[in-house]
């Protein structure tokens, strides 16, 4: 049993789909958990109702974590609330999904800038409030080795994230801070109505995984639990792929 009693997260993108369910399951294991929100208000204040029925604190905080003006604000926000954090849960993500020969550098470079670059500036904000060590999980998905029709920008932005994640465990393994990536296979939230070939991609993975059908944002926050708890204290700079076997058949 993972017990967070007294800790403080952070999950951004945490009123809906995965970054819902793992906020839900930290407040559930007894941690205080804020969230971040970019345009749906009504979900992030559901999402803090469910997160305070479990006996903690919960904050909702806006920001385009892309926008380094707006994300120092949300940390502004955080800490008139809150004097620690201990668990860092970078899962907001955003992009341009077209194949790649239509992608211009504009698309580019916002999909690298909101993808990879917020996680640095996440880590920078959040590690001189994690004085007792800490805790951080990058949320990515299975194109940051694979190739998926018109994934070509996220997928290199999820594996520029993947490399970041690597460095800053590096750099942060001293300070008892760990970082690692937990990577999901096909999870049927919202994100999904954005491609335009959804329903392919839906039937194809339930086809081709292995335990027969698709991971749910419940069993992703399961695996963010193990992360966050002591039992992973040793695991750093690692990807745990929760994709129910769909990433290893030929
Ligand atoms: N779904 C999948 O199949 C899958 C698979 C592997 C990995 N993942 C990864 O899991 C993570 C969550 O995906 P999801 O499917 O749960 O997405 P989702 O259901 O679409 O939820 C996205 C969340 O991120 C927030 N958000 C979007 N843009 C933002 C921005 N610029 N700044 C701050 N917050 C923003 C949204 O808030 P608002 O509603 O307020 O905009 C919402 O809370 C992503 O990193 C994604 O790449 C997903």
């Amino acid at each position: 049993m993972v017990d967070l009693t007294g800790r403080t997260a952070l999950v951004t993108g945490g009123s809906r789909g995965i970054g819902r369910a793992i906020a839900l399951a930290l407040a559930q294991r007894g941690a205080n958990v804020a969230i971040n929100f970019f345009r749906n208000r009504s979900a992030a204040q559901e999402t803090v109702d469910a997160i305070e029925a479990h006996g903690v604190k919960g904050r909702a905080y806006r920001a385009n974590v892309a926008h380094e003006e707006q994300l120092h604000k949300l940390f502004d926000e955080f800490k008139q609330d809150f004097d620690r954090l201990d668990v860092l849960i970078s899962n907001a993500a955003s992009g341009v999904l077209k194949p790649a020969l239509e992608l211009t550098r504009r698309h580019w470079e916002w999909t690298m800038d909101i993808n990879a670059a917020t996680l640095l500036h996440l880590v920078q904000h959040a590690f001189p409030l994690m004085q007792d060590g800490g805790k951080v999980v990058a949320i990515s998905s299975l194109g940051s080795v694979r190739a998926i029709n018109n994934y070509a920008a996220v997928g290199a932005s999820k594996a520029a994230l993947e490399s970041l994640v690597r460095h800053l465990a590096v750099e942060l393994a001293p300070e008892n801070i760990n970082v690692n990536i937990l990577s999901a296979g096909t999870v049927d939230t919202d994100a999904l109505k954005h491609f335009p070939n959804r329903e392919e991609i839906l039937q194809g993975s339930r086809e081709k995984t292995p335990a027969g059908r698709l991971v749910t944002p419940d069993e992703v926050a399961d695996s963010a639990l193990f992360l966050v708890s002591d039992y992973a204290r040793m695991i750093h700079g690692q990807t745990l792929v929760v994709d129910g076997g769909y990433s290893i058949v030929a």
